[in-house]
């Protein structure tokens, strides 16, 4: 089944950025986008998670226009079934790792799996306030939250940017696990080549093009 389909995405700021790029995604399925700084690798997965109408294009996600839905049905797509991994994670501060995870799996209706806190190595460390945490915790912790809401469509900007290279590894491997076990499909960008390759595909973003590598 696709999950996810980009037909001919241009998109431009004030200087053209991202020219006719069109993508398929099936589940069980992950992407890997790689490319130097500035070429719109954000771009780009700011306009397939729904956050950002592109210039040109469609964007189909489950069998639906997302840039044909109203606001609602885009709110309620994004809380159940998206998994947005930004560079900035947005933790609510104030409150623990526990409670941060709380809120988004009550909105989806999911409930908090400690099995999936052990292997990210942060159950010993969940009850604290999340500005007590390391910055790797805290991208942990974001991980959590994500894939306690049990999304079908995971979108990662640089998840690993803040880890050691074992943890990468680690949560990479939990996030391959994750797809296969729940049907999922992940886009991925990164700028480890290792991680990369892991994924059913690679592409590099060059001149407002992907270009399968
Ligand atoms: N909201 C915006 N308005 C204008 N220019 C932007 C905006 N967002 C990104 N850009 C520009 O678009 C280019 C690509 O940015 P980005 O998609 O973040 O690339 P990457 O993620 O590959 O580093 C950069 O030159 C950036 O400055
Ligand atoms: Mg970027």
């Amino acid at each position: 089944m696709t999950l996810l389909k980009a037909t001919s995405l241009s998109h431009h700021y004030d200087y053209p950025l991202l020219n006719d790029i069109s993508l398929e995604l099936k589940e069980r399925e992950s992407i890997a986008i790689v490319g130097v700084s500035g070429s719109g690798k954000s771009t780009l997965l700011h306009i397939l998670s729904s956050l950002l109408r592109p210039n040109e294009g469609r964007v189909e996600l489950f069998g639906e226009d997302i840039y044909g839905l109203d606001e609602k049905k885009l709110v309620k797509l994004r809380r159940n079934d998206l998994g947005l991994i930004y560079q900035s994670h947005y933790l609510f501060k104030g409150f623990s790792a526990y409670e941060n995870l709380e809120v988004a799996a009550i909105l989806a209706n999911e409930t908090i799996e400690s099995s999936l806190l052990q292997r990210l190595g942060i159950d010993h460390v969940i009850t604290q306030k999340v500005t007590e945490l390391s910055g790797g915790q805290q991208q942990r912790v974001s991980i959590a939250r994500v894939l306690s809401k049990k999304p079908r469509l995971i979108f990662a900007d640089e998840p690993t940017g803040n880890l050691d290279h074992s943890t990468a590894q680690e949560v990479m491997d939990l996030f391959h696990d994750y797809l296969q076990s729940h049907n999922a499909a992940m886009v991925l960008v990164t700028h480890d080549e290792a991680l990369a390759k892991e994924c059913s595909r690679v592409y590099r973003m060059r001149e407002g093009s992907l270009v399968e590598v």
